[in-house]
C-alpha cells in the first residue's frame, strides 16, 4: 500500500444509488479540504444518479453490474480487479448496498471505510430508520467505521446523533440523518488521508489514540 499523505491519497468510491455521500466527498475535494483525490467511482447498479455526479465532476465512473455475475465471489473478484487498477490508498463505501466476501474485505484490510445510517452497534443491516422509530428510540444517527468481515461490525470512527421527533416518518428521519452523513464522512476520509486514522488490532486509532467503541462523537449545532 502506498503511504497515505496530503498529495497522494488515492480514493476509490463505491456506490449503488443516489450518491449524496459521494457528492459530499466531491464537494470537500473541490473546496480543498479533502487531502486526496477521488480517482474512480464504481457502481454495481447501472444508470444511478451517483454516476452522473461523478461524470459531472470529471471523475472516471463505471458500472459493474452484479447481475451479470453468477456468484458473489466472481463479482467481488472482478470488482477488486477494477478497483486495483487505480492503486487506491482508500476504498470508500458510499451507499454501496452489497454484502462483501471475506476475501474482498481482507484484501482492503485497514483501508476501507463504510457509512451506516444508525448508531452502531444498534441496527446493523437494513431499514435502520424504521427500526429506530418502531423501537421508540429518542435518538438515532449515523456511523463511519472501518470495514471488517462482520457486517456493519468494524471499529467505529465517528458518530453523529440526531433527535427523533414526534411525527417522524422513516423518510423524514433519513433526511435528518443524511445531513449529518455529509458532514462526518468527509471528515473521516480527511483523517485517513492525513495518515492520522488507522486500524490496528481491530480498533480504530486517531493520532495514536484508541477510539472508544462508539467512535468519536461528532458535536454539531444542526441536530
Ligand atoms: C446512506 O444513507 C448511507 O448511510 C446508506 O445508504 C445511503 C446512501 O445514500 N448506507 C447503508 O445503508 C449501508 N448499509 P447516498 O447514495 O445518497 O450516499
Amino acid at each position: 500500500m502506498a503511504e497515505s499523505n496530503h498529495t497522494s491519497c488515492r480514493i476509490v468510491v463505491l456506490i449503488s444509488g443516489n450518491g449524496s455521500n459521494l457528492q459530499a466527498l466531491i464537494d470537500a475535494q473541490a473546496r480543498g479540504i479533502l487531502p486526496g483525490t477521488i480517482v474512480s467511482v464504481i457502481s454495481n447498479r447501472p444508470d444511478v444518479f451517483g454516476l452522473e455526479r461523478a461524470t459531472k465532476a470529471s471523475i472516471p465512473a463505471i458500472t459493474l453490474d452484479h447481475k451479470e455475475f453468477d456468484s458473489r465471489e466472481t463479482f467481488d473478484q472482478a470488482l477488486q480487479a477494477r478497483i486495483d487498477e487505480h492503486q487506491p490508498d482508500l476504498v470508500v463505501l458510499a451507499g454501496f448496498m452489497r454484502i462483501l466476501t471475506p476475501e474482498f474485505v481482507r484484501h482492503y484490510h485497514g483501508r476501507m471505510l463504510n457509512i451506516h445510517p444508525s448508531l452502531l452497534p444498534k441496527y446493523q443491516g437494513l431499514h435502520t430508520h424504521r427500526r429506530a422509530l418502531e423501537a421508540g428510540d429518542q435518538k438515532h444517527g449515523v456511523t463511519v467505521h472501518f470495514v471488517t468481515e462482520e457486517l456493519d461490525g468494524g471499529p467505529n470512527i465517528l458518530q453523529a446523533e440526531v433527535p427523533i421527533l414526534p411525527g417522524d416518518t422513516p423518510e423524514v428521519l433519513a433526511a435528518r440523518v443524511q445531513l449529518q452523513e455529509h458532514l462526518i464522512y468527509p471528515e473521516a476520509v480527511r483523517w485517513f488521508c492525513e495518515g492520522r486514522l488507522v486500524m490496528e488490532n481491530n480498533a480504530a486509532l486517531l493520532d495514536n489514540n484508541v477510539l472508544a467503541p462508539s467512535g468519536i462523537s461528532f458535536a454539531n449545532t444542526e441536530a
